[in-house]
């Protein structure tokens, strides 16, 4: 194999910088081209690429981001357009392909490899939510930015002595409302994953208060949809309450010193399985070490929230 390319797609995320530039050292040191394609499977399809060397990604690491930007691009689905993807491929002599991306990412990276085209995918996505590996990248960056933002609102709502209601991001996963929730403090978490109360979460609410508490924060998953239910309920119980909304900054800007090692041990994994020929994997990371799960089994499989005491602190602050 003498020429791969890679693209990142999805959302973005910390970390696909440094693994973009992971695929370019490795590539540089095994004599092999690297073909940058621009904004995902858009790109592709739109033959948006180019041969690049490694200057280009001398200074990647410690942005956030995709330099090469990325796409929702739902045509991908359709055949047709599928269909210019592998002409672009053909005609740009692309032998592999790395994709870094999130579950859909890696459902377009499956019909990639079912037509042909020898694909690795590495995980990529805040949500953490990707079968195959225990983290993707970006998780360590966008958990450190909520555990910040919810340390500011921590000094603002004990100074008001108010109720702060704060919604991570985490389209269908609870992951890193748990998981802030627990590393912050949080008074209330609200997952998909586990039954809620919002009536019993306020009826504890009120009763810490009259024993003694003066401010609350209370998480809620954007995939519950709950926000506003639980906003308006905790104002109908007369709580002074606010609501923020941490959105985009989520996805994190410059990576942790974990994302940019993971992204290197990522993309050393995945150029090392393209090179040996296995093909239709997703590099993970699993009990520390790097492995290879099949794309299908990947896009076949739920990951849901593992560890069984997050579980169960969520459970105990959803009611
Ligand atoms: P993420 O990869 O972060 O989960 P998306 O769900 O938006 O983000 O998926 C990224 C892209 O992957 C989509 O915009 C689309 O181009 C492609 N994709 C998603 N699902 C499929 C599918 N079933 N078949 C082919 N391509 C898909
Ligand atoms: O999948 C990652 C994610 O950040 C989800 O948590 C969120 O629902 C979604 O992407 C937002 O997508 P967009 O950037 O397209 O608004």
């Amino acid at each position: 194999m003498k020429r791969i390319a890679v693209l990142t797609s999805g959302g973005d995320c910390s970390g696909m910088n440094a693994a973009i530039k992971g695929v370019v050292v490795e590539c540089f040191m095994n004599n092999v081209e690297v073909v940058a394609v621009r904004e995902g499977y858009k790109g592709l399809v739109n033959g948006n690429c180019e041969k690049i060397d490694f200057k280009v990604v001398e200074d990647a690491v410690q942005k956030g981001g995709t330099f090469l930007m990325t796409s929702r691009y739902p045509q991908f689905k359709e055949e047709h357009v599928f269909k210019k993807a592998l002409d672009v491929i053909a005609e740009n002599r692309i032998e592999g392909l790395v994709v870094i991306g999130g579950n859909g990412s890696m459902k377009g990276a499956e019909k990639l490899y079912k037509a042909g085209v020898p694909v690795v995918g590495i995980p990529a996505s805040i949500d953490n939510d990707i079968y195959g590996t225990d983290i993707a990248l970006g998780v360590d960056t966008a958990l450190n930015v909520i555990i910040q933002a919810l340390d500011i609102i921590r000094y603002t709502a004990s100074s008001h002595g108010r109720v702060f209601v704060v919604e991570t991001m985490g389209r269908k996963c609870g992951y890193l409302a748990a998981t802030s929730a627990l590393a912050s403090g949080a008074d209330a978490v609200l997952i998909p994953e586990v039954k809620f109360d919002v009536d019993s979460i306020i009826r504890r609410l009120e009763k810490e208060h009259k024993t003694g508490k003066t401010y609350s924060i209370v998480i809620v998953s954007e995939g519950t949809r709950a926000t506003g239910e639980v906003l308006g309920k905790l104002e109908d119980a007369g709580f002074d309450t606010r609501m923020t909304v941490l959105g985009h900054i989520q996805r994190g800007g410059s990576p942790t010193v974990f994302d940019r090692l993971l992204a290197f041990r990522f993309a050393a994994k995945a150029i090392k399985s393209l090179l040996e020929g296995k093909y239709g994997y997703m590099v993970g990371l699993n009990r520390s070490r790097t492995t290879c799960t099949s794309i299908e089994k990947v896009v076949t499989h739920k990951r849901g929230i593992e560890d069984k005491n997050l579980l169960q602190f969520a459970k105990k602050k959803s009611r």
